[in-house]
């Protein structure tokens, strides 16, 4: 299997709730590494450049007033399969139809505020990781 990156953002209402470790713990305990990281406050204009591929979407304007609610903390995995391996961590959008053991089962409300993002392709997990990182402030093992 290939070794990947993958870009994860634990979301205002994760860092609110002061679970940073405990959501790290799981990637790291399933054999993915963090390898750049930076706590955040999102402005709209970051936020609505983040999210433009949903801009069409009835809810993008909620999703974007609850990405600048508070600080995000984004960083990006590295491991075999990271980008799969991260979606399954993560578990369903909907925290409510979320596996038990997900982090969104374990740690999140509502489908709006769903503790985690996590790349869904790697095409764009490329493209979210330059969107945050210059390649000089990731550091592999
Ligand atoms: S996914 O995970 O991309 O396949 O999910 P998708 O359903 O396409 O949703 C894209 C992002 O929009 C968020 N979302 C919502 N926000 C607010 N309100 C509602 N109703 C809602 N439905 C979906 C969802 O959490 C996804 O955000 P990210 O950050 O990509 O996980």
């Amino acid at each position: 299997m290939a070794v990947e990156r993958t870009l994860s953002i634990i979301k205002p209402d994760a860092v609110a709730k002061n679970v940073i470790g405990q959501i790290i713990s799981r990637f790291e305990d399933a054999g993915l590494s963090v390898v750049g990281a930076r706590m955040l406050q999102l402005t709209r204009e970051q936020a609505e450049g983040f999210y433009a591929v949903h801009k069409e979407r009835p809810f993008f304007g909620e999703l974007v007033d609850f990405m600048i609610s508070g600080p995000v903390f984004v960083q990006v995995l590295e491991g075999e399969d990271a980008i799969a391996k991260n979606r399954d961590l993560m578990g369903a959008t909907n925290p409510k139809e979320a596996d038990p053991g997900t982090i969104r089962a374990d740690f999140a409300e509502s489908i709006d505020a769903n503790a985690v993002h996590g790349s869904d392709s790697a095409e764009n997990a490329r493209t979210e990781i330059d969107f945050f990182f210059k390649s000089d402030e990731l550091c592999s093992r």
